[in-house]
């Protein structure tokens, strides 16, 4: 008998849980929160969420809906780019629309995962300080990849406030202070803005240049314009995607900012409306990488040396499986060899849904995975023969060609990702209703 597992109810969970219980399996689903939403359940407090008060998501509404349940079949009037509460409500009303709440045991944290020798895994949880050990024939992981920060090091001592953008809620305790944020991603960005509206002064540090990709061109969403040339062959698409940016916002250095030296897509894109505007208009100010600290200074590789009172620390977060033994199972450095993103060449019976960075939005590739291990669990999909040769392709012919930084070993191009996902699925995979 299947008995199915599923680690997470955030936006790459409930999909999952959905789409194994459409083909009619026993399934139970953890999370550690109290309601669905994982990174979308904005707490003040510290929490497993990294979104802000103002967080917006940098996809578009058109690109970043479930075909089981889009934006429209949820609410009409959602804007193009969402709030995080919009996005957490979307969450649980796909969750109620589906059925899915009596499913999901939440307030559980997963503490362990272990394959036993006959197979099937023993998950051991906790509530309310309470241990259960459950055996399951299938485990499907969505535990998220944007919640342990990574923190970077430095020589010296910063002896004023030091934090990582997961802890960074609003801008407000900031006022009248001096910022130093760290970071070139879409984290930092947001940042500093956010911070330059109330500090008394903000500066943004980047180790190397990025191209910063408005939210709108020609007043449509960016991702809708990119998604209108993604017939193109590859090379033409980003050539045209550069130019394109390159035309609206002009040389890097109008700004002060380095110019970069890989394409648009040699890094996980940067997708802001207002940093330049802050930084043409003396709100946010541009420095180079840093060398090393000396009490509230901070020394910068060109010499320069200034006070701050805090540093924010936007570096990106750590894959983790905290539930796996580190010597079964550890994505947290290097290589991720996982055919689809989802399935290992070894453990027939381990799904990771949603473990994987699109230039896009992540739940509705989430959604066509999971679509793919619900039939796999059922018996309706049978994984390749050559799974471990695909697996090792996926790491040597990545969709990208992307600098080598810990961000970017699981990168996927949104389209050529759903379109990959979409071969294996019969034409009638999209199911509106409830079971
Ligand atoms: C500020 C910010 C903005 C973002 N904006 C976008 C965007 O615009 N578009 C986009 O596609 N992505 C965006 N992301 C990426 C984000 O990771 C995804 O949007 C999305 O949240 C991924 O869903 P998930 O379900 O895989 O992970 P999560 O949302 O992180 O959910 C994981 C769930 O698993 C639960 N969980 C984890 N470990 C355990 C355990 N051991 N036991 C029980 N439960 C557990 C958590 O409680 C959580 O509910 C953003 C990320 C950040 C930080
Ligand atoms: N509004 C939104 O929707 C929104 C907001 C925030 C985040 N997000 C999403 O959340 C995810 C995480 O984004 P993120 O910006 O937090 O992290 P990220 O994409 O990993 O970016 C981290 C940045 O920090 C730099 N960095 C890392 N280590 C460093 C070091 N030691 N010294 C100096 N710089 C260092 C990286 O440089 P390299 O380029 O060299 O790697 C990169 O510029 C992404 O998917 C992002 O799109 C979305």
């Amino acid at each position: 008998m299947k008995k199915v597992c599923v680690i997470g109810a955030g936006p790459s969970g409930i999909t999952a849980l959905k789409n194994i219980l459409d083909q009619g399996l026993d399934v139970t689903c953890y999370d550690f929160n109290s309601d669905v939403g994982g990174n979308w359940i904005y707490n003040e407090s510290k929490s497993h969420s990294s979104v802000f008060e103002t967080t917006h998501i940098i996809s578009s509404k058109t690109l970043s809906q479930y075909e089981d349940y889009t934006f429209d079949d949820f609410e009409k009037g959602i804007p193009d780019y969402p709030s995080h509460d919009q996005l957490r409500r979307y969450f649980q009303g796909y969750a109620a629309h589906f059925k899915l709440y009596p499913k999901i045991e939440f307030n559980t944290l997963v503490k362990s995962c272990e394959l036993n020798a006959d197979n099937t895994w023993e998950v051991i949880s906790e509530k309310d300080g309470v241990q259960k050990t459950e055996h399951f024939t299938h485990l499907v992981v969505c535990n998220g990849h944007h919640w342990l920060p990574r923190f970077p090091s430095y020589p010296g001592e910063f002896t004023g406030e030091f934090l990582h953008s997961h802890d960074f809620k609003k801008a407000a305790p900031f006022k009248d202070k001096r910022v130093l944020v760290i970071g070139g991603g879409n984290s930092a960005c947001d940042v500093s803005v956010e911070t330059s509206r109330v500090s008394k002064k903000t500066t943004i540090s980047w180790r190397r240049g990025y191209r910063i990709v408005p939210k709108f061109l020609f007043g449509k969403p960016s991702d809708v314009v990119a998604s209108r040339m993604a017939f193109l062959p590859t090379r033409l698409k980003f050539f045209f995607s550069e130019l394109t940016v390159k035309i609206f916002s002009g040389a890097n250095k109008n700004y002060g900012l380095p110019e970069p030296e890989h394409n648009i897509t040699g890094t996980h894109p940067t997708i802001n409306e207002e940093l330049l505007y802050k930084l043409r208009h003396g709100k946010v100010f541009p420095k180079g990488d840093i060398d090393h600290f000396d009490g509230k200074n901070v020394h910068f590789k060109d010499g320069s040396v200034e006070e701050f009172d805090t540093i924010i620390a936007c570096t990106g977060y750590i894959l983790e499986h905290p539930f796996f033994r580190k010597d079964f199972l550890n994505y947290s450095e290097g290589d991720v060899p996982l055919y689809l993103k989802m399935l290992h060449e070894k453990y027939e019976n381990l799904f990771f849904v949603g473990m994987f960075q699109p230039l896009g939005c992540i739940w509705p590739g989430a959604e066509l995975q999971s679509k793919i291990a619900a039939r796999a669990i059922k018996g309706l999909w049978k994984r390749p023969e050559n799974i471990a040769t695909l697996c090792q392709r996926e790491v040597t012919h990545p969709h990208l060609n992307q600098i080598k930084t810990p961000r970017h070993t699981i990168t996927v191009d949104f389209h050529l990702f759903v379109k990959d996902l979409k071969k294996h699925l019969p034409k009638n995979y999209v199911s509106k209703s409830a079971v």
